[in-house]
C-alpha cells in the first residue's frame, strides 16, 4: 500500500469540511492534526475526521508527522501561516487568495523554492471537466486565435453573511469583497484560458451592503498580450446565486462555461461537456473540484513532481484582483506586468 501523507488542517470553519472529507476519501492522506484558534472547532473536527486537535500553531509546526499544512483560514493570515509552515519544512496547500499582497505572495514562492517544498493554491474550478475541455480547445488550436472573453458573476451574499464573521467585508482582513473572495475563481479561469495580461481597468463599488468597507459589485476590462479583450461584471447583490457565465471567443469558434457545463461551438458543430453527478452536500457553485485538486496535489507530492497550481500559478488571479482595486482607486488603466514587477 502507498504511504499516507500526514496533513494538518488549519482553520476549521465553513470550507474546511470539504477539505476534510476529501482528505478522508483519498487513500494516500491522513489528517494528523486539526488546528483552529477556536479550540472547540479543532476538537469537533478531530472527532469527526480524526487527528489531534490544537489551538496552538507551534504544535503543528513542531509535529514531525505533519508533512503538509492545509490552510483554510481567513485571507489576512494566509501568507503568515504559509511562511511559518514553509520555514518549518512543511509543504503548504492554501485556499485562495494565496495572500493579500504581491509582495507576500512572492515571498511565499521564493521561500518554497529555497526550501525545496511544494506550495499549492486552491483554484478547484480549473479541474472541472468544462474548464479542462475549454483549455484543450484553445491549446489544440480548435478555437483559432483568441479575440475576446466575457464573464458574469451574479451571486447573492446577504447582510448576515457579512455580519457572521468579523473578517468579512473588511480591507484589512478579507482584503476586498466580491473580487478577492468570490469572483477570483472566474477571473482565474479567464486569465488561465486567455493568457498573459497587458492592462487592467476596473470600477468597484459598494451597492447593496452599506455597512461593509469593501466592494460588493465591480466591472472590469482587461487587454491581453495576444490582443484579445476581456470584460467582466460581477455583483454579490443579486437575489440568487445564478450560474457563472464565461465565454471565450476565437477566430474559429467559441466556448462558453455556464456554471460547471461547457458548450463549445465550432461552425455548425456544438459540443456539450457536462459534469459528473454532484452528490456532495456543499453548494454546487463551489464545484466538485476540491476533491480532484487535492488528489492531484498529493499525487504530485508523492511522485515528487511540481504541483499543477503552484504559487506562480496562484499569484496571477490574486494580482489581477489587486490591479483592479488599484485601477478603481486611481481611475488609471494599470500596466499589469509593471504592477507585478513593481510591487516589491
Ligand atoms: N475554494 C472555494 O470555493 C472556497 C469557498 C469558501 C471559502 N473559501 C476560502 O476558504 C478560506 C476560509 O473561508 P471560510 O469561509 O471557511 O472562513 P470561516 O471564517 O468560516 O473559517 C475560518 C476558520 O479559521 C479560523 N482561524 C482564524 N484565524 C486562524 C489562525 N490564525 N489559525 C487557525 N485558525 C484560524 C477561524 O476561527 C475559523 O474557524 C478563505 O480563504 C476563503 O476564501 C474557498
Amino acid at each position: 500500500m502507498e504511504r499516507k501523507v500526514g496533513v494538518a488542517l488549519v482553520g476549521c470553519g465553513r470550507i474546511a469540511p470539504i477539505h476534510a472529507i476529501a482528505l478522508k476519501e483519498l487513500p494516500f492522506t491522513e489528517i494528523v492534526m486539526t488546528m483552529d484558534v477556536i479550540r472547540e472547532r479543532a476538537e469537533a473536527f478531530a472527532r469527526e475526521y480524526g487527528g489531534q486537535p490544537t489551538a496552538d500553531y507551534q504544535q503543528v509546526l513542531a509535529n514531525p508527522k505533519v508533512e503538509v499544512v492545509q490552510i483554510c483560514t481567513p485571507h489576512y493570515n494566509h501568507a503568515q501561516l504559509a511562511l511559518k509552515a514553509l520555514e518549518a519544512g512543511k509543504h503548504v496547500l492554501v485556499e485562495k487568495p494565496m495572500a493579500l499582497s504581491v509582495e507576500d505572495a512572492k515571498e511565499m514562492i521564493a521561500t518554497a523554492q529555497r526550501k525545496g517544498l511544494q506550495l499549492g493554491v486552491i483554484f478547484q474550478n480549473r479541474y472541472n471537466a468544462s474548464s479542462e475541455a475549454v483549455k484543450e480547445a484553445i491549446s489544440s488550436g480548435e478555437l483559432g486565435e483568441l479575440r475576446a472573453a466575457r464573464a458574469f458573476v451574479t451571486w447573492h451574499r446577504d447582510d448576515e453573511y457579512y455580519r457572521s464573521d468579523p473578517w468579512r467585508g473588511t480591507w484589512a482582513q478579507e482584503g476586498g469583497g466580491l473580487l478577492i473572495n468570490q469572483a477570483i475563481h472566474t477571473l482565474d479561469l479567464m486569465q488561465w484560458l486567455m493568457g498573459e495580461i497587458k492592462t487592467v481597468s476596473a470600477n468597484c463599488r459598494r451597492w447593496g451592503h452599506e455597512f461593509i468597507e469593501v466592494e460588493d459589485t465591480a466591472e472590469a476590462y482587461i487587454r491581453f498580450a495576444n490582443g484579445a479583450l476581456g470584460c467582466f461584471y460581477g455583483t454579490n447583490c443579486y437575489p440568487a446565486n445564478e450560474p457563472v457565465f464565461l465565454e471565450v471567443l476565437g477566430t474559429k469558434g467559441k466556448a462558453q462555461i455556464i456554471a460547471d457545463k461547457a458548450v463549445i461551438t465550432i461552425g455548425d458543430e456544438i459540443r456539450e461537456i457536462t459534469p459528473e453527478s454532484n452528490s456532495s452536500s456543499h453548494p454546487s457553485y463551489w464545484g466538485r473540484g476540491h476533491q480532484t485538486q487535492l488528489a492531484d496535489f498529493y499525487q504530485s507530492l508523492l511522485k515528487e513532481e511540481k504541483v499543477k497550481i503552484d504559487g506562480t500559478e496562484g499569484i496571477a488571479a490574486m494580482a489581477l484582483v489587486l490591479a483592479m482595486y488599484a485601477s478603481s482607486a486611481t481611475g488609471a488603466e494599470i500596466d499589469f506586468q509593471q504592477f507585478i514587477k513593481g510591487s516589491h
